[in-house]
């Protein structure tokens, strides 16, 4: 039988069209990168149908603007916003003991901060930066909140991919870029392959707990994220695009998937996928491929290896 409105999800479907009917009352959603692009919208989204939402930002009082905003939109009062450095594994460790210390469950993580392309540069412990905060810091930290999570199950992990995942798998060999140059797009693309397998490894280890982990692509939006680019970046991205020319989303479209991944129904049991215009993408080797996702970054051994490294550079294990 037909879905009505939700068979035809796409491109441009909005966060508020996916959370249509939805009541998260009662959930806690907990979102990175809460103080602007899509965490910002992801945030209003949930806190919209009910959900109570913590938010991390590293400059507090931008947080805090955005908590306002939400509050004064939507009605609810009760955004909380929790000061995370990504790039420093002492202030993930901190704020998961202050987040911990409040909160002993959590219904929906969305992994959503991220830079993208910056030149090199290193994380406060040392890691490349691009590789450091978009992967390990959420590792760390996921890895923490971990009890909070199996506590909320049926609970959901959303792992903010990329389609850049498509410009480099994880060169296990030298993800420090220390015996090849460094290529802002391949550093992006190799921790946006990481946020996938994260995602995969997750859902095998925490799925039979019914916490399920789900990789996302949101599109192409204008947002903060593109700070780092220059006029033959633009050139390069569009080159890339099927037609030659980017095909932008709002907003409000580009935070739509990683509602959908958090709370659609048709994704209950179904974790360890990639999504792309909230719906589930298929395997997609060809060179020229624009959509779905490469099979290295759903490779379960690699996913297995990523994990056993990330735990060996953060200095944690995790008996999950
Ligand atoms: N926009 C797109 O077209 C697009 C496409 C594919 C994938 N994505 C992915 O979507 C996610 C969100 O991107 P966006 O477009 O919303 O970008 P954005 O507007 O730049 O927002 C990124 C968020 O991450 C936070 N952040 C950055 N570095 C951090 C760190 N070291 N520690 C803690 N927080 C940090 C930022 O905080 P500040 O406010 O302090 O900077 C901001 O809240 C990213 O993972 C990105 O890779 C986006």
């Amino acid at each position: 039988m037909g879905n009505g409105a939700r068979d035809n999800f796409g491109h441009d479907t909005t966060t508020d069209e996916v959370l249509a009917g939805i009541d998260l009352s009662g959930k806690l959603a907990l979102i990175t990168g809460g103080s602007g692009g899509l965490g910002a919208e992801t945030a209003r989204a949930l806190a919209a149908h009910g959900a109570r939402v913590v938010l991390t930002a590293r400059d507090i009082a931008k947080g805090q603007g955005v908590a306002q905003q939400i509050g004064e939109s939507t009605g609810n009062k009760t955004v909380e916003v929790e000061e995370l450095e990504l790039g420093s594994l002492a202030s993930i460790r901190n704020f998961a003991e202050r987040f911990l210390s409040r909160h002993n469950t959590i219904d929906l993580l969305i992994n959503n901060a991220g830079v993208m392309a910056c030149p090199f540069g290193t994380t406060t412990d040392g890691f490349e930066l691009q590789f450091g905060t978009n992967h390990l810091g959420h590792f760390l930290m996921t890895g923490l909140l971990t009890p909070a999570l199996i506590n909320g199950a049926p609970a959901r992990i959303v792992s903010l991919s990329s389609r850049g995942h498509q410009m480099s798998p994880v060169v296990f060999d030298d993800i420090p870029f220390e015996h090849r140059a460094y290529e802002k797009w391949s550093a992006y693309g190799q921790s946006k392959t990481a946020n996938v397998l994260f995602a995969v490894e997750l859902e095998r280890r925490l799925g039979p707990k019914t916490v399920h982990a789900y990789a996302v692509h949101p599109g192409v939006i204008p947002t903060d994220l593109s700070r780092h680019m220059v006029p033959e970046d633009f050139e390069f991205l569009q080159k890339r695009a099927p037609t030659g020319n980017l095909r932008f989303k709002s907003v409000e479209a580009g935070a739509a998937t990683s509602v959908f991944a958090a709370t659609a129904p048709e994704l209950e049991g179904r974790g360890g996928v990639y999504l792309e215009d909230c719906g589930v993408a298929e395997v997609n080797d060809a060179e020229d491929a624009v959509d779905g996702v490469r099979s290295y970054a759903v490779d379960s051994a690699a996913a297995d290896r990523l994990w056993s490294l990330s735990e060996e550079l953060v200095g944690q294990t995790f008996s999950l």
